[in-house]
């Protein structure tokens, strides 16, 4: 399986987040097309890729009001007609229902979303490690349904 990363972050944990996601999918035996920024995606990578990964930071008042940062970029992302895709989104409390307003977000670029993990973004190795083996795990179950 081949897979693009996608990452929206104003800090840096989400994009560590997503090399860190990649090495670990690489560990496993699956290509990495790209790593790139929502904001300027590796459109070649996006092509390639059989899975799309999505992922952003939670951005609201820590306890109320938590939603994915950067949903007019991610909806200006390409079509992802006929292709899988994950998401996942960095936090420091509480993601609440960021992940499920992310996967509609991709979800309305055409993508079939197998789902996603929110990672804390001080256990990012552990988290991602654990993305990465879900992904894994579920794939051949998705693509096999498509
Ligand atoms: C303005 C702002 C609002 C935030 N709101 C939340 C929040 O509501 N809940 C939460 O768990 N984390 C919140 N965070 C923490 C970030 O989601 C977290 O630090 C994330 O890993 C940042 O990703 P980045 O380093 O890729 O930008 C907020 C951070 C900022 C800067």
């Amino acid at each position: 399986m081949k897979a693009a990363i996608l990452f929206e972050s104003l800090t840096g944990h989400t994009r560590v987040a997503g090399e860190l996601i990649a090495a670990n999918l690489q560990q496993q035996g699956w290509g990495i097309t790209g790593v790139s920024p929502v904001r300027h995606p590796e459109m070649l990578s996006i092509q390639d890729a059989d899975v799309v990964i999505v992922g952003t930071w939670v951005h609201g008042l820590f306890v109320v009001g938590q939603a994915p940062w950067g949903l007019g970029a991610i909806a200006g992302l390409p079509a992802l007609r006929g292709k899988l895709a994950a998401t996942y989104c960095t936090f420091a409390l509480n993601p609440a229902k960021t992940l499920d307003k992310l996967d509609a977000a991709v979800s309305r670029l055409g993508a079939d979303v197998i789902g996603g993990l929110a990672l804390h973004r001080s256990k990012l190795p552990a988290h991602a490690e654990e993305f990465a083996s879900r992904l894994v795990a579920n794939v051949p179950v998705a693509a096999s349904r498509q």
